[in-house]
């Protein structure tokens, strides 16, 4: 073979971002968008990746994060031998929506293929955390890993650091409504500054990371138990609880208040904060399932995507 595909998905934190760095649990669901990529061997080295415009060759001691991030991923052992790696994501960069840690999968994949060919799919997946994580250290810093475990997975499922991932059964579908500031938000930074806040006041911080993992508890049950509205419930505490810590931003508040007033049962940033992206909970009466007010549904939600037009354009 000269070549091979790998995919990976997006994601969405429903609950628990970075008290899950400090080893809380946290939710994550995965997207049914992510990121593409096709590897293709080369005779000899170095490995190169291209991303849109953007090519790369792999260089550990570059000052790039994209260079020294694909060096770290090739050369975890057993290194992968050279390759050119076209790949592409369908979510928005530093939105919070996991782009970063799906294109690490995806490249893994499709790297891993080539070199082990497809009959040993079980030894690539295996390794397929570790190179990501190689790879998130150059962006994040510290990552917990829910980023690549979201996108190496999908499903909806409950992450802590010392466990990985345990699946939820959810008793209905969620509908959620993401909305975008439009704004970047950087994960290593907002990490950074409750790791600062961490550092000045321990017991402030750990009294928020300790409300987070009670959010988090009730939130697996109102999962298992259908209750969306204790859910939406649960999801503006959270917002609450992250914007004391100073990783929300007036954007992020503005649409999550939108998206209460549009009807949402409850909105909250996702991932990093500090911009990137809100998710709303839909009531169930505006899902599709065939017995709803369809005018009211579709009005309600035309509005909730309305305000959110709106407000990406800023
Ligand atoms: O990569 P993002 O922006 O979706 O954020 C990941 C979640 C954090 O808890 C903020 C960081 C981490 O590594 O868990």
């Amino acid at each position: 073979r000269t070549s091979a595909e790998g995919t990976a998905s997006g994601k969405v934190i429903l609950f628990g971002e970075h008290a899950v760095v400090y080893g809380s649990p946290a939710i994550a669901a995965g997207l049914d968008r992510g990121a593409h990529a096709r590897a293709t061997r080369l005779a000899s080295g170095p490995s190169t990746l291209r991303i849109g415009d953007e090519t790369v060759v792999a260089d550990g001691s570059s000052s790039n994060d994209l260079e020294r991030a694909f060096h770290a991923l090739l050369t975890v052992a057993p290194a992968l031998p050279p390759v050119h790696v076209e790949a592409r994501s369908d979510l928005p960069p530093g939105g919070g929506l996991g782009s970063s840690a799906a294109l690490s999968v995806a490249i893994t994949r499709a790297a891993e293929a080539l070199a082990r060919g497809q009959e040993e799919d079980a030894a690539i997946e295996a390794r397929v955390l570790e190179r990501a994580a190689a790879w998130e250290r150059i962006f994040h810093g510290n990552p917990s890993g829910i980023d690549a475990m979201a996108a190496a997975r999908g499903g909806i499922f409950r992450f802590t650091r010392a466990e990985g991932a345990r699946p939820i059964l959810p008793r209905q579908d969620l509908a959620l409504c993401v909305g975008s500031t439009g704004q970047p938000s950087s994960t290593r930074e907002t990490v950074g500054l409750i790791a600062s806040q961490h550092a000045k006041d321990p017991v402030l911080v750990q009294r928020s990371i300790d409300a987070v993992t009670s959010i988090v508890g009730n939130a697996v049950l109102a999962l298992e138990a259908g209750d969306q509205r204790a859910l939406g419930d649960l999801m503006n505490m959270n917002q609450l609880v992250l914007s004391g810590l100073f990783v929300s931003t007036s954007e992020l508040e503005e649409l999550c208040a939108l998206a209460r007033a549009s009807g949402a049962l409850g909105a909250k940033l996702t991932g990093g904060g500090g911009g990137g992206c809100v998710i709303a909970l839909v009531p169930p009466a505006f899902q599709s399932d065939g017995t709803r007010d369809e005018a009211r549904e579709a009005k309600s939600a035309a509005r909730i995507l309305d305000a959110w037009r709106g407000a990406e354009g800023r």
